[in-house]
């Protein structure tokens, strides 16, 4: 089943020189490929729509102040099972608990800044798609 899913290399990713390395593990699954992919400084009204189920948690505003603290690459990824296995490949999200190979347990340690997001479900990639890129439909 092709899909399509968004991807962000978080601020964290972006600053230490890991934009390489993370899109390489991406790439080279076997039939993906990026279909669109941008530079950008995330501000508060895009964070706070694509956070919007995390409003009023504790780690909220934390989550906005970092997300929006440096640029981010947002990128789409396309192919068979993109969703679960872009998430496959980042790990779970405290990256102390993820497993070595996993994107976020080879390289983070701080659960707010572990290196990537992915969208989590076929509803959750529709909905980011169109905020972070409109005009692809
Ligand atoms: P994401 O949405 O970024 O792909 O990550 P996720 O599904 O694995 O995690 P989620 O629960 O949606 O949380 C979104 C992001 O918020 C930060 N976070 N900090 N306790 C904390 O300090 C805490 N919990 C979550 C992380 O950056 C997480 O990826
Ligand atoms: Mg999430």
């Amino acid at each position: 089943m092709s899909q399509r899913t968004l991807v962000l290399l978080k601020p964290d990713a972006v600053g230490r020189g890991l934009v390489g390395e993370i899109i390489g593990r991406i790439e080279r699954k076997a039939g993906w490929r990026i279909t669109a992919l941008e530079l950008r400084t995330l501000d508060r009204a895009t964070l706070e729509t694509h956070y919007a189920e995390h409003v009023g948690r504790p780690f909220y505003e934390p989550l906005i102040e970092f997300m929006s603290s440096g640029p981010s690459v947002a990128l789409v990824v396309a192919g068979e099972r993109v969703i679960e296995g872009v998430r496959a490949l980042a790990g779970p999200t405290d990256p102390i608990a993820a497993g070595p190979g996993s994107i976020r347990g080879d390289y983070g340690t701080i659960v707010r800044e572990n290196l990537i997001h992915a969208s989590d479900s076929e509803e959750s990639a529709e909905r980011e798609l169109k905020i972070f890129f409109p005009e692809l439909g």
